[in-house]
């Protein structure tokens, strides 16, 4: 049997392998959609994204300069560091940042609200090839670092990173995985 194409299709495609083509308003709220469709303990639905484009994307700079700045002292945010971000999100049509709402009664324990999120950013990601998109979840040290401080957002939530995405001339890779058998035992 074969696995599911959607799961097989899934890979990491790189902002240097994006083209110039727009992705479409209606084409990012399908994704989320897809996004929002994980599932969550107590239907806490902790995922938040918010969506940049465009011009967006000099605010995005600006909130990962002062993002590293909080962690790392002024001094320390550097061209080379201004001119590797800045590339990448211009080489990306729409990036996402991505964060954990913890639930404020704490109903469940924090770590099954980061997983929450793993299976949204999977969904989204999952999605990607159905629209001929591609796209990487890419986590910052220093964005992700302090365990996800970012200004502009409320107290209870946590960045955990962010996830570039585009249409794209990228080359079929390999995708080496270690065996599944080796991961798993069965019972009876
Ligand atoms: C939570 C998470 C964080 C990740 N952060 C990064 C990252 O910071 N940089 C990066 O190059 N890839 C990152 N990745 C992508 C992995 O490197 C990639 O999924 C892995 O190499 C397997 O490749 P594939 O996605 O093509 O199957 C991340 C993936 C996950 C799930």
């Amino acid at each position: 049997m074969n696995v599911p194409p959607h799961v097989a299709n899934r890979r990491s495609v790189f902002p240097q392998f994006f083209t110039d083509r727009a992705v479409s308003r209606a084409t990012i709220d399908t994704l989320l959609e897809a996004a929002n469709l994980a599932p969550s303990h107590r239907k806490t639905e902790p995922w938040r994204y918010r969506v940049y484009t465009g011009k967006g994307k000099q605010t995005l700079l600006r909130e990962m300069q002062t993002t590293y700045e909080n962690l790392n002292g002024t001094e320390t945010w550097t061209e080379k560091l201004a001119n590797k971000f800045g590339k990448k999100l211009e080489q990306s049509p729409v990036v996402l940042v991505i964060f954990l709402s913890r639930d404020p009664a704490a109903s469940v324990p924090e770590w099954e609200e980061v997983a929450a999120v793993g299976a949204s950013v999977t969904n989204l990601w999952n999605s990607l090839a159905d629209f001929n998109l591609g796209g990487y979840w890419s986590s910052p040290g220093f964005l992700c670092g302090d365990y996800g401080a970012y200004p502009g957002t409320p107290a209870n939530h946590r960045c955990l990173g962010m996830f570039y995405l585009g249409y794209h001339e990228a080359p079929e890779l390999p995708r080496p995985r270690g065996g599944w058998a080796e991961k798993v035992t069965y019972v009876g």
